[in-house]
């Protein structure tokens, strides 16, 4: 059994597989300029957040259907689920799709077809979080918002995502002002590539409730002594960082300095099938390359229950939290 954990940073377009990619691509005639999963898997050197985005957008060409994000959606719980997760906050990228002509409707749905069997068929409870782009204009993403109307029901809050330098969160303050109208929650990808300002402007201008990633702000004495007092989640993704070369290699990975520091951490995968492991993967890769011991690993398990949106659910997050305590480490 794994310790028992809720994954809080994960798009669901970065959980399409090689292989599900092919066969997604022969049910709807799309053509992939790859020969096969081998060369695709070859492209899966990225030298920055550009360089991975540009493979991540490429290979949506495949997704067309509800099925196929009902297909794409089991099969990541599925393997969520054997790595431990018992409750996952899942990203999406709506423009993403818009722009190719699949409307928001067959995204929302098709995911959902695959959320609503989760408890019974993977033992994972779920939500959604759609993410706005943040290269793409604020004007694009109110009318994103607005698509999404008809679907708030399934949406539990609004995020922002994509290439981070040069586009600052104070450019989404209207949607995500309007989003708060709604009653969904807000995070935001900060600090990843982009600087510690950023990370202050998702909280003052975004009212960001979580910071996905959050890396940079290490750099920032004064914004560490905030995130610790106000206890902000910040989401990291180990793997992730290394792939995409926001930490050299993952022995140099702050996060134990950020555990040190009072920091509310949780542990990550963000892209599983980019970045070469689902979420037990990174909780094994920082256990063998930091060092961190089981009671931190039990930390980092608590807090990814404690920073998860189950504030409708407090009996589920006390159920969560205590199989975390009861777990036995192997
Ligand atoms: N979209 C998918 N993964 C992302 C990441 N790590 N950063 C920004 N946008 C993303
Ligand atoms: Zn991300």
């Amino acid at each position: 059994m794994s310790l028992p954990k809720a994954e809080l940073h994960l798009h669901i377009e970065g959980t399409l597989e090689p292989e599900l990619a092919f066969a997604l691509a022969a049910r709807n005639g799309v053509s992939l300029p790859y020969a096969d999963t081998d060369e695709l898997r070859k492209a899966y050197l990225f030298s920055d957040l550009q360089s991975f985005l540009n493979l991540y957008y490429e290979l949506m060409a495949v997704l067309r259907t509800e099925d196929d994000f009902a297909d794409l959606a089991d099969a990541y719980l599925a393997r969520a689920a054997a790595q431990g997760v018992r409750h996952a906050e899942i990203f999406f990228d709506p423009q993403a799709h818009i722009a190719r002509g699949v409307g928001i409707g067959t995204v929302v749905e098709g995911l959902g077809r695959a959320l609503d069997r989760s408890e019974a068929v993977h033992g994972v409870s779920t939500q959604l979080i759609m993410c706005f782009l943040r290269d793409e204009s604020a004007e694009s993403a109110m009318e994103t918002l607005e698509a999404a109307k008809p679907y708030l029901g399934r949406i539990v809050g609004v995020g922002l995502d994509s290439a981070e330098v040069g586009h600052p969160p104070v450019k989404f303050r209207e949607v995500y002002e309007a989003a708060a109208a709604l009653g969904l929650r807000r995070v935001a990808h900060a600090g990843e590539e982009g600087p510690p300002a950023y990370i202050v402007e998702a909280l003052d201008v975004l009212g960001a409730e979580r910071i996905d990633h959050g890396l940079r702000c290490m750099e920032d004495s004064e914004l560490v002594a905030r995130l610790v007092r106000d206890r902000v989640p910040l989401t990291v993704c180990p793997m992730s960082n290394v792939r995409l070369r926001a930490v050299d290699i993952l022995e140099e990975h702050p996060l134990p300095a950020m555990l040190d520091a009072g920091l509310l951490c949780t542990v990550n995968s963000d892209d599983p099938a980019y970045f070469g492991g689902y979420v037990g993967d990174n909780f094994h890769a920082v256990r063998e390359a930091l060092g961190l011991s089981q009671e931190r690993l039990r930390e980092l398990a608590r807090n990814s229950f404690v920073a998860s949106f189950l504030d409708h659910d407090e009996e589920r997050r006390a159920r969560y939290l205590a199989e975390v305590e009861a777990y036995e480490f192997s």
